[in-house]
């Protein structure tokens, strides 16, 4: 989301339609598809090849027809040369060290493929694919469709060294083309006909896992043929000019194909030469006459929590990373490891940056250096020869990262030329983080990241919400000043409390600010879009997601003044929550007239979830009709969403924003199906695999064209929605019983903001993930809404499913005598601990729990007085206590005993002036 699309009124009711020709006949159809297809069956699917090219054109699992996993609708729009297929192949190779690496490629210029007679009755189609190549080369190479033993469909490329001369293989790699094509389509057959694709870059271990949209079954897993056949990178493909306008190839409705790489070192030498790839790029030298196979299984798992078993039955090593694999400095993780075989060598790169430590069975604890920093590739070596890679990243302590972060907010970011004729200081502003250095970005073409308002400059976001976890005096100072200076003056109009959508814009016959003549800016016009806005576009207060961030901030305020009054001296904790209030009600409300003032109040809006805090605390502190107003306000929304079929709308015509805040309200006001629908999307778009960057990485890739200094279509690592997504998430896992898939992609995105804090405390609007690039966006961007939902999300979360011994996500377990342990929290708070057996949540509003000894019905917290030892001290803690509906008990079920309680704000209020403090929850 942050398209600015502001000629362009939409709401979830209009479908856009991008207006690409349905229907028309094949464009430059060299693919063949006018011959027509081969089809055949696999036990799970039924298959069908292009004829003439012999690639894949379709890929329905029986179970679930006439869905299609290939976008066998776009074909006539992608039969061109240079759209790519799955059953493509593109190699590169040498003759020896001193040449030049050579390629070809099976997209490049088609002609029908010389078809050969099948091998064996388990071979469907069989070809020769000399004849599409444009050159000769210097090795044979034929490709298989057949059956596996399993009944799987594989795919297979025999390549054979003809030369009289040795051969070096460079790469090869197989583009993977499954349908995550939105081009053109209506929200509802999205939904239905649509996939996407996320890689376990592992190695032998890897594999490709595609999962529908709306989160229904079945899925599709890819895995290696055979040993040979390691996923070694994960390369994006381009598809130049007119070839992918067709389907929309690389917009913000189709991100793109990639390839699974088998080796890479021709890569490596060259376009990726400016980075560390995942893995030890590798070549293949072939004698003369020397052949090899490599080559995809297509497999399907009955649902997506089922990806890992279905692999697990490919003889594939399958790892399970516990909470998951980013790592702070100061916590163990565990590596749940299941193979076939022995392991016979682990080590990690950089060396040494885990201590690892085989446990019982094939169950390996990593503890961080506490050195270590960024990161870190662990490889595991077995007997029968494979080789799996896990791709981890540490952190800092994660209350030192958001410590980090604040001083960095504090000092880089801070600006407080006053004299700046837009009235944009004192402020918190966006920063370049080139060459390390940070600087302010205080004027861009693209005006809104030097414009405060929009995520994408609201860097004072991030410093608000930091005041959620440790407040600071100074920071809130700066914060306060920059609320009544810039935010309650500029930013918002003081008659309504409209938000506008940018103070910064482009208008030069200004005499009062030189526009720098390096940046290309554009006059924007009546008839003229451009991302050089003018006064009249920057004016705008219709832009719903900017009433997010002013709402965010003064309940932060709020929260740190309550507990902490002496830090406010601009107005008391009463002003920051009705201003956080007002705001939301300006946005959501409606005028006397009857109409919206604020635009996509029908929407989820990014960090919404914060309004069910203020509601929350709006009842704590019996500002009844307040509250009252806000449920009245969000059950209208909810009214919309549970008669929407997909409520999940944005700016955009696919996105994964919307999910958080209809999953609130609907889950709020008990709409079931609503909830499990939104869930079931979650899940399509957030993977777990074995991979820092991609596990529960909410799909997200148009963003760096708004936010990024690297401006372009490309999956971000971590950009808000892994964090955002984990909120909805959560919420669900603690009221429902659920697989513990769920958590472990919760945590992939709750941990996910971690990973964006750079040594020196910036935050990174995320990390470009294209394998020439793989490196920290330089602009600070909209960091924002990720670290808020890092600081709404974390918790330590205590289970005990079955599947796994009793263990805590985010936390470290001790095991006692018994039923008895004891529970350290190691997250970014250290102040919610759930407990899934009782079903039993708490939270201190500050403080921290330093531990939580359980034995039967009973609980004691450790409380300190803070999560770090440079945090602020807090001299009392509220405890709120939550029973979820998994066990239908209300709170009067827990008796809460301690020193000197006191009812307050809804919890139990817990005096920390000693330093420490115990409280007993008993269960009744
Ligand atoms: C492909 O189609 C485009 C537009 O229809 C046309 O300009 C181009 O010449 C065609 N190319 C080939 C190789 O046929
Ligand atoms: C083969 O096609 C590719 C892509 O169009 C082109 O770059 C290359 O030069 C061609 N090679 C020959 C020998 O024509
Ligand atoms: C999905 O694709 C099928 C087959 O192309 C089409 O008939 C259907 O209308 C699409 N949409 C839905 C919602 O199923
Ligand atoms: C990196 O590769 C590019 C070609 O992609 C080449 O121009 C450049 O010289 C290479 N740089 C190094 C340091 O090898
Ligand atoms: C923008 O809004 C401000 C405050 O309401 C107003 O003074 C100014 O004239 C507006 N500018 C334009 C071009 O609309
Ligand atoms: C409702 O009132 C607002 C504010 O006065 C005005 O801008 C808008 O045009 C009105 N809408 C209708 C439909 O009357
Ligand atoms: C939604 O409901 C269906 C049918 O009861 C169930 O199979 C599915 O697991 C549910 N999805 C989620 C995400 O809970």
């Amino acid at each position: 989301m942050a398209m600015m699309k502001r000629f362009l009124t939409l709401s979830i009711f209009l479908v856009h339609l991008i207006t690409v020709a349905q229907g028309a006949a094949p464009h430059n159809d060299t693919l063949g598809i006018k011959n027509g297809y081969l089809s055949f069956e696999t036990k799970d699917f039924y298959v069908q090849l292009v004829k003439d090219a012999q690639v894949l054109a379709s890929l329905v699992p029986k179970s679930a027809a006439p869905f299609d996993f290939a976008p066998f609708d776009f074909l006539p729009r992608r039969a061109a040369d240079g759209n790519y297929h799955t059953g493509d192949l593109i190699v590169r190779w040498r003759g020896s060290r001193d040449s030049k690496w050579l390629e070809q490629n099976t997209a490049w210029t088609r002609k029908a493929v010389a078809a050969l007679n099948p091998p064996d009755k388990a071979t469907f189609a069989a070809a020769n694919l000399g004849p599409t190549f444009n050159a000769s080369i210097p090795f044979s190479l034929t490709r298989t469709w057949s059956r596996t033993d399993a009944g799987d469909l594989s795919m297979s490329f025999s390549i054979k060294n003809t030369q009289n001369s040795a051969l070096e293989i460079g790469s090869v790699g197989f583009p993977a083309e499954f349908n995550s094509i939105f081009t053109g389509l209506a929200a509802e057959d999205i939904q239905a006909n649509c996939s996407l694709t996320d890689p376990n870059i592992g190695l032998n271990g890897g594999y490709l896992r595609v999962t529908r949209v709306n989160g229904s079954p079945p899925a599709l897993v890819v895995t290696p043929l055979n040993d040979d056949s390691k996923f070694e990178g994960w390369d994006f493909l381009t598809e130049n000019g007119s070839v992918g306008v067709q389907s929309g190839y690389q917009t913000s409705d189709f991100e793109g194909l990639y390839q699974w790489m088998v080796h890479t070192r021709a890569y490596a030498e060259q376009e990726w030469n400016a980075t560390i790839p995942w893995n030890t790029p590798t070549s293949r030298t072939l004698k003369p006459g020397e052949a090899f196979t490599v080559g995809l299984v297509f497999k399907m798992a009955s649902q997506i929590d089922q990806i890992e078993d279905t692999l697990r039955k490919t003889g594939s090593p399958v790892a399970v990373g516990i909470p998951g694999y980013i790592i702070p400095q100061d916590m163990e993780a565990q590596l749940l490891i299941d193979a076939t075989a022995a392991i016979s060598s682990i080590s990690t790169k950089p060396k040494g940056a885990f201590k690892t430590q085989l446990r019982s069975g094939k169950a390996l604890s990593l503890t961080p250096s506490p050195t270590a920093f960024g990161r870190v590739r662990l490889n595991i070596k077995y007997s029968d020869g494979k080789e799996q890679s896990i791709h981890y990243h540490i952190s800092k302590s994660a209350p030192q990262a958001v410590q980090d972060v604040g001083t960095y907010l504090s000092s880089k970011h801070w600006w407080t030329n006053e004299s700046d004729p837009f009235g944009r200081a004192p402020s918190f502003m966006a920063v370049d983080h080139s060459g390390g250095i940070g600087q302010k970005i205080l004027q861009l073409d693209r005006v809104w990241l030097a414009g405060e308002c929009h995520e994408a400059g609201a860097s004072w976001l991030t410093a608000a919400m930091k005041q959620v976890a440790q407040p600071v005096a100074e920071e809130v100072a700066k914060l306060e000043t920059f609320i009544h200076k810039v935010l309650w003056k500029t930013i918002q109009l003081r008659d309504s409390y409209a938000v506008r959508q940018s103070i910064f814009w482009y208008d030069p016959t200004r005499k009062d600010f030189w526009y720098d003549p390096r940046l290309p800016y554009e006059l924007q016009t009546q008839t003229h879009y451009s991302n050089s806005w003018n006064a009249a576009t920057a004016n705008v207060t219709t832009r719903g997601y900017g009433y997010i961030f002013p709402a965010a901030t003064y309940w932060a305020l709020y929260r740190a003044g309550r507990a902490f009054p002496e830090m406010l001296k601009e107005a008391p904790w009463q002003w920051y929550l009705n201003q956080s209030y007002q705001t939301v009600k300006y946005a959501f409300g409606v005028l006397p007239n009857g109409t919206h003032p604020v635009d996509y109040w029908n929407l989820g809006l990014m960090g919404e979830t914060i309004i069910g805090e203020l509601l929350k605390d709006l009842q704590r502190e019996d500002w009844t009709s307040q509250a009252d107003e806000v449920i009245s306000l969000m059950k209208a929304r909810s009214d919309v969403w549970e008669v929407t079929a997909v409520p999940f709308g944005s700016e955009l015509h696919w996105d994964s924003t919307g999910q958080e805040g209809v999953f609130y309200w609907s889950n709020y006001f008990g709409r079931e199906a609503t909830v499990n629908k939104t869930i079931g999307t979650i899940m399509g778009y957030t993977p777990t695999v074995n991979h820092w960057g991609y596990n529960g990485n909410a799909r997200r890739y148009w963003d760096f064209q708004f936010d990024g200094k690297i401006s372009r279509i490309e999956r971000q690592i971590h950009h808000y929605g892994s964090a955002l997504n984990s909120l909805p998430l959560l919420g669900y896992f603690r009221s429902k019983t659920m697989p513990l898939y769920v958590l472990r992609i919760t945590f992939g995105g709750v941990f996910a903001p971690l990973s964006n804090i750079q040594d020196d405390g910036f935050g990174s609007t995320a990390f470009h993930s294209w394998a020439d690039t793989l490196a920290w966006e330089v602009y600070s961007g909209d960091y924002g809404p990720a670290f808020l939902g890092m600081m709404l999300g974390s918790a330590t979360y205590v289970v005990d499913d079955g599947e796994l011994s009793l263990t805590a996500f985010g936390g470290q377990l001790v095991q006692g005598s018994g039923k008895r342990y004891t529970v350290m929290p190691f997250d970014a708070l250290r102040k919610r601990i759930y407990f899934q057996a009782e079903g039993l949540y708490v939270e201190l509003d500050y403080g921290a729990v330093q531990s939580a000894e359980v034995s039967s019905k009973q609980l004691k917290l450790k409380l300190v007085q803070r999560p770090t030892p440079a945090a602020t001290a807090a001299g009392e803690a509220i405890l709120w206590v939550e029973r979820t509906t998994a066990t239908s008990m209300s709170v009067s079920s827990v008796n809460v005993s301690g020193k000197a309680l006191i009812m307050k704000r809804g919890g139990w209020a817990i005096p920390l002036g000693a330093g420490t403090a115990s409280v007993t929850l008993t269960l009744k």
